[in-house]
């Protein structure tokens, strides 16, 4: 059994087709050809990919044909929930040959027991709606997955954030879930972090005594506004994604990487040691 894994995660793709631009502002197809040559360029090259929803703008099977004509270069294996800008059944008809994409069922749920920590997708969206939910069903289901491997470290990965970012537009379409998936946690120590997107930043949280992290937007992020009831608005910071890098001696850290070329990287020391 290894004893590392590195798991990378992007969120939030967005795309549109035939060159439009989201909100007629965000190259968003240009921006995941980006993203997808620095992944896999990356050395050590990551175990896997998972992509925390809204991998299209609108939920179009032409989209979702851009997206997947994309993510075919990933030289990675990857795995995508869907989010709330997506539509299940396009999004079905998409990822049909996949093998964690489940046959049957009203929810895109899926776990991946491929590699020393096990990966479970939980499919939060409500259709028509910007917020998530998990019901009494999605709650069983993740129960029931998390009771057959009580002793395997595992990532969960949702696409909406169970916590209150201080964003009020992205609180107001938040998992709404009474909070149930605390009370799931509180039964499953062997989550070592829950991964989510939607919110278009990296942010960190706790739930139930477990770190929960969102990914920065592979293309726009959402401002960081906390006023009262401030509007919706994106800034065009640099996007990114996240390594989760897992090992059993010591569990999971998480690394922010912003997308695009800096200069580097260039060495602290020569032959007279630290460089002055
Ligand atoms: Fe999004």
């Amino acid at each position: 059994m290894n004893n590392a894994f590195v798991l990378a995660q992007i969120s939030d793709l967005h795309i549109k087709t035939a060159g439009r631009l989201s909100y007629k502002k965000v190259d968003t197809l240009g921006a995941l050809k980006n993203c997808i040559a620095q992944l896999n360029a990356l050395r050590p090259a990551p175990d896997a990919v998972a992509i925390t929803g809204d991998l299209t703008d609108f939920g179009k099977d032409e989209e979702y044909a851009e997206v997947r004509a994309l993510l075919d270069t990933l030289t990675l294996p990857w795995f995508a929930i869907p989010g709330n800008h997506d539509d299940r059944a396009a999004f079905r008809r998409a990822f049909a040959d996949k093998p964690w994409l489940p046959v049957a069922g009203e929810f895109i749920n899926w776990t991946v027991d491929d590699f020393p920590v096990r990966l479970i997708g939980l499919d939060s969206t409500v259709p028509e709606k910007p917020w998530g939910e998990l019901c009494d069903a999605r709650a069983a289901w993740l129960r029931e997955q998390l009771a057959a491997a009580p002793d395997t470290p595992t990532i969960l990965m949702l696409h909406h954030h169970p916590f209150i970012s201080g964003i009020d537009h992205m609180d107001r379409q938040n998992l709404r879930d009474d909070g149930r998936l605390a009370r799931v946690l509180i039964n499953a120590p062997q989550v070592e972090r829950v991964l989510c997107g939607h919110v278009h930043r990296f942010m960190v949280a706790q739930l139930a005594g477990v770190v929960v992290c969102t990914a920065p937007g592979t293309s726009h992020q959402v401002a960081p506004d906390f006023t009262p009831d401030g509007p919706a608005h994106f800034v065009l910071e640099p996007p990114g994604m996240l390594l989760h890098r897992w090992s059993r001696a010591h569990g999971v850290s998480t690394h922010y990487l912003p997308l695009g070329q800096y200069d580097g990287p260039w060495p602290f020391y020569d032959e007279n040691g630290l460089i002055d």
